[in-house]
């Protein structure tokens, strides 16, 4: 719970039951004291604990009446919640009641909320409400300004990653930008472009014929709205309580590859006092990074970079964390190479890579749907339409990611043009080479860990063969990304014995 919020004794009950109810399931008894107990609160203290509790409970399973007592407890809370609902979407828009007519829909608070402040990952809302908008088009159905405007900021949130239909494309061409087509226009299309154009300044020449410098031009990655402030653990303590590592609290911390900037911002309200650098390739994501920085009060240096070309900078870092880019480069090794020299004797480096095992059920949809790679956004909301409701295993999966429900964030999970992925023995030889070692992988199911310490149990989170073999067992076990802790290999006690020999015999001590 948050400081402010510890002056009602109401909260802990809440949290308490929360996670009574999180290990529980449904239970009946519980779900009737937390409704009690919401109806008590009295303003919009409902942190996130709280609704991280809460979103775990099944909402397709709670009986109607108590979902429809929770809707409007939470009607009455979330509006002022400060803070990101996106990680609550789905389970918000499963709150929502199945049989409701569309025109009711606008008239909900809980769906109004879902509309102007989160993308709606929920497919079966979506088609709904394609559909709903194409019937608007085509003159079908008659639209209130308010529906306009909730579906035209639903898809700005989107980035428009709704299918269009051929007569749809039709309509669209004929109509003209008078003011009272506007807001139809605006669910179909940006109307402004709302990047900052302040300065950016460059460090290196940028290789505009790279494909990921084209495709992250096009498409910056990731659309985020909010900083999920999230129990937000000091580094020194989170790396303690993960890997019995004590450091100080890093002072210099660059971001490489920041892209539209999400992890800059995690790491301004994880990392307060710490001067902030973020660079990157791709100036519409700089941009954009920058825009959203401010208007969430947080700083960060920002240049356009090609990470490749930065062995010159003289700039050192006590951290530095690199996600999702090693992967896309056409070099991965020179980059690490490169990232290793910006690093201080005692700095930190945080990798996050593509697994090969996580990463293969995407390649086969590749392959099943044909993606090259090169598909434009017409393209790319045509497949995805069809994956949108394709019945197979894959597909499925897919559409329980968050990225699938953008379009900037559906490129870069299907349709990238250059990618690869490791096993995590492959990076051994790399980080040899770098002279690295690594501290642990940072695992989103922090059970894995349980799992390690049962099946290998004696031995250092630093195996990278051990993880390996876990990972061959829990194919799930990096998901999304392979994310490494690692630092310089400290020298051992024979070669600083070599190290001695060397400067003796080259000093005459
Ligand atoms: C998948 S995005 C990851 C963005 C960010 N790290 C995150 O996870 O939120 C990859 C980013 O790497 C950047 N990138 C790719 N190649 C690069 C290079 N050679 N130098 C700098 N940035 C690069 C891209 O422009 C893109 O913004």
């Amino acid at each position: 719970m948050s400081a402010t919020s510890s002056r009602d004794p109401i909260e802990p009950l809440l949290v308490q039951i929360g996670r009574e109810l999180a290990r529980r399931g449904p239970h009946l008894r519980l779900l009737r004291q937390l409704l009690l107990l919401l109806d008590r609160l009295e303003d919009s203290r409902l942190d996130q604990e709280l609704l991280l509790l809460l979103q775990e409970l099944p909402a397709e399973t709670l009986e109607p009446e108590l979902a429809q007592r929770l809707r409007l407890q939470l009607q009455r809370l979330l509006p002022d919640l400060n803070s990101s609902l996106q990680p609550y979407a789905s389970w918000l828009s499963a709150l929502l009641p199945d049989q409701m007519p569309f025109q009711a829909w606008f008239q909900d608070s809980l769906f109004k909320l879902l509309m102007s402040r989160c993308y709606v990952m929920n497919p079966v809302l979506e088609q709904k409400l394609t559909s709903l908008r194409r019937k608007i088009l085509l003159g079908q159905v008659a639209a209130e300004p308010e529906m306009l405007s909730l579906l035209s900021q639903q898809c700005q949130l989107n980035g428009f990653v709704w299918a269009i239909s051929p007569e749809e494309k039709q309509v669209l061409d004929t109509l003209s930008a008078e003011p009272e087509q506007t807001q139809l226009l605006a669910c179909y299309q940006p109307l402004q472009d709302l990047s900052s154009k302040a300065e950016i300044p460059s460090l290196t020449p940028i290789p505009e014929q790279d494909p990921c410098y084209r495709f992250y031009s096009e498409s910056p990655y990731p659309r985020w709205l909010a900083p999920e402030r999230l129990a937000l653990e000091s580094l020194p303590d989170q790396l303690q309580a993960l890997f019995n590592l004590s450091i100080a609290e890093p002072q210099h911390v660059l971001v490489a590859g920041c892209g539209t900037g999400q992890q800059l911002a995690q790491l301004a309200l994880q990392l307060p006092q710490a001067q902030l650098t973020g660079i990157d390739l791709s100036l519409s994501a700089l941009e954009y990074a920058q825009t959203s920085l401010s208007q969430h009060q947080l700083k960060a240096e920002l240049f356009q970079a090609d990470l490749l070309a930065l062995d010159h900078w003289e700039q050192r870092f006590d951290l530095i964390s690199c996600g999702g880019v090693l992967h896309h480069l056409a070099d991965p090794l020179a980059g690490l190479k490169v990232l290793t020299g910006l690093l201080k004797p005692n700095g930190l480096l945080k990798l996050g890579v593509y697994s090969h095992r996580a990463r293969s059920p995407i390649w086969a949809l590749r392959e099943a749907c044909g993606i090259t790679g090169q598909e434009s956004p017409e393209e790319v909301r045509a497949i995805r339409a069809q994956l949108l409701t394709d019945p197979g295993e894959a597909a499925h999966w897919l559409r329980g990611t968050y990225d699938f429900y953008t379009l900037e964030t559906c490129r870069d999970l299907l349709f990238h043009p250059r990618e690869q992925a490791f096993y995590l023995p492959d990076l051994g030889p790399w980080l040899a080479e770098c002279n690295l070692e690594l501290i642990g992988p940072e695992l989103w199911q922090p059970s894995f860990y349980k799992l390690f310490a049962q099946a290998f149990p004696h031995l250092p989170y630093s195996d990278l063969q051990a993880w390996d073999q876990l990972e061959a067992q829990y194919p799930s076990l990096f998901a999304g990304l392979m994310v490494l802790w690692l630092r310089p290999r400290a020298k051992q006690p024979a070669e600083l014995q070599q190290t001695d020999d060397w400067t003796r015999q080259h000093f005459w001590l």
